[in-house]
């Protein structure tokens, strides 16, 4: 298996939230600093201050074409967002419309999200879930949701970092069974 932290590899963040002190996105700093922690060169896309009307898909801008190619050169991608209406934002949705079919085939994704309580926690398992799946990733076992109470003036609680720190650790394991060279010479045959 390669040592993905012994050599460069690719972590895209891609925050959905609109807001300026963002919780969601100060989670997804956080992995990113984790991920570079591990060699990854990281890169945050702020959806926010992407021109809008090429969101929309209604013309073609040099920073959605930009962000679109760190997306497909990317082995990992963290998406964050707020919940909103009990799922993701539509920011983080027009951007995800905007990918080509099967457009992360290959790539590993953690999925991070906030709300103002727990009752629509399960965004991760049937909003962004599926949502990356949609477009061929594979999203780590752990999903990061926290509340807006697990957040002291920014800073989120430690129970939260440390999933985020299980999701980085199993988002890098997936990465590289991913990319590990197969060796065909180690394929067992069983008779029955
Ligand atoms: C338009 C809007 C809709 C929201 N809808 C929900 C919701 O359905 N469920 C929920 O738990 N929180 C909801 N919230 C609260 C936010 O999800 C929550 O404050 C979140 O942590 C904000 O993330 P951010 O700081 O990254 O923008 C909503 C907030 C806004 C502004």
């Amino acid at each position: 298996m390669g040592d993905m932290s012994a050599t460069t590899f690719n972590a895209v963040g891609i925050s959905g939230s609109p807001g300026a002190r963002s919780k969601s996105r100060a989670l997804l700093e956080r992995a990113l600093v984790a991920l570079s922690d591990r060699g990854a060169t990281a890169t945050l896309i702020d959806l926010a201050a992407l021109p809008a009307d090429a969101l929309l898909g209604r013309r073609r801008a040099d920073a959605v074409d930009s962000a679109l190619g760190s997306v497909s050169r990317a082995t990992i991608i963290v998406a964050s967002t707020p919940v909103y209406r009990a799922t993701y934002s539509g920011l983080l949705k027009v951007f995800f419309d905007l990918l080509p079919l099967n457009g992360l085939v290959g790539k590993t994704a953690i999925a991070i999200a906030t709300g103002g309580s727990s009752a629509h926690q399960l965004v991760i398992d049937h909003g962004l879930r599926p949502l990356f799946a949609s477009v061929g990733a594979v999203t780590t076992p752990t999903g990061v949701y926290g509340t807006d109470s697990a957040f002291e003036n920014g800073v989120p609680h430690e129970s939260l970092v440390a999933r985020l720190d299980a999701a980085v650790a199993e988002a890098i394991t997936l990465s590289e069974r991913i990319h590990a060279p197969t060796d065909s010479s180690s394929t067992t045959f069983v008779e029955s």
